[in-house]
Order: C-alpha cells, then structure tokens, then sequence
C-alpha cells in the first residue's frame, strides 16, 4: 500500500527533523496509545547505534507509558496539513483525554514497532528504548535513547 512515504537513511533530513516540534507515540501494555508533544530531541550516533534521544518530564502520561508500558515509541514530524494539532497534543494530557479522537490524527501501524507512526508527516522514525536516565542539573527531564529501526520521509519532501 503506498502510505506516500517512502523508507530513507535515518540521518537524512536531519535539519527538517531538528528543526520543528514533534508528536511523539507511546503505548501502554494493553495496547492503548497516546500523543504528546515534544521539542527537546536529539539524532546521531552512538554506541554505534542510530539514535533518537527524547526529553520527556516525569510529569507528563508519556513518560509513565515510556517507563511501565511498552518500551518503544515514535517521533512523527507534522506536515503543515497537520501542523495545528502540535498545540492540542501539547496542552492536553492523555490520562484525561484521547488525543487521537480530540485531534483526528491517524495512525500507521508500526513495521518493525508495536506503537503506530502517524499519518500526513513530513518524517517518522520507529525507536526501540535501549537506555534511560535523568538529565541530571540541566532539567527535571528524563532522557529516554531511542534505536532508530527504521525511518520514513513523505513523498512531498523527497
Ligand atoms: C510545542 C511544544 C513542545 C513541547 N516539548 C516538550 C518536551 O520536549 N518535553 C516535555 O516533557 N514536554 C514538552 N511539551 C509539553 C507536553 O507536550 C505536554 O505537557 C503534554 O500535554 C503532555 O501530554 P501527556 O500527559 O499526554 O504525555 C511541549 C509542548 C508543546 C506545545
């Protein structure tokens, strides 16, 4: 089926990704996903690995899903069709809300991921939790390093 995207090397596209906010996807273990969204992200190397690194505060539902649900997640930059639904995915809090059904965003089912990437980005990532860790002095953030297993960039950008 074509999704009008098509699978690229991780590191390319890299000014667009660092550039704009992201909806980032977790899931919990009955299979339930949620939206949030997400500036602070980091992508290259290391450990050898491709890597997405995001910033993600204790408080926020994303973070409970990250830490006890499934250990993946996704990193979907929003086309401009989609662009205003970064401000409901960030205000709102998945304990209390479907952000899918309040936003109308739909998902994709993931390839090499159980949690879906999301439809109508510009690029998409599918990560697999290796590490986790506080950031320490700089935030009360967690950092949470995402192996990039595949990575997926919209025909309209190619
Ligand atoms: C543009 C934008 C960028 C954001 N970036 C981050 C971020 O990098 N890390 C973070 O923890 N929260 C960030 N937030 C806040 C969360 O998206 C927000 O608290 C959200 O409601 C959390 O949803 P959840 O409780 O469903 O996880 C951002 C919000 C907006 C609007």
């Amino acid at each position: 089926m074509d999704e009008g995207r098509k699978e690229i090397d991780p590191y390319e596209y890299i000014d667009h990704f660092m550039s704009r906010a992201a909806h980032v996807v977790s899931m919990d273990n009955n299979g339930q996903i949620n939206v949030m969204a997400l500036l602070w992200k980091t992508i290259g190397e290391l450990w050898m690995i491709p890597m997405i690194t995001i910033a993600v505060a204790p408080s926020r539902y994303t973070f409970e899903l990250l830490t006890e649900g499934v250990r993946e997640f996704t990193v979907n930059i929003p086309s401009k069709k989609i662009a205003d639904t970064i401000n409901i995915t960030g205000s709102l809090s998945g304990r209390s809300v479907d952000k899918f059904k309040e936003t109308g965003l739909e998902t994709i089912k993931g390839k090499r991921t159980k949690v879906p990437t999301i439809k109508d980005c510009s690029l998409a990532y599918e990560c697999k939790i290796v590490h986790s860790c506080q950031s320490g002095n700089m935030a009360s953030h967690h950092l949470f390093f995402g192996q990039i297993l595949t990575a997926y960039a919209s025909n309209a950008i190619i």
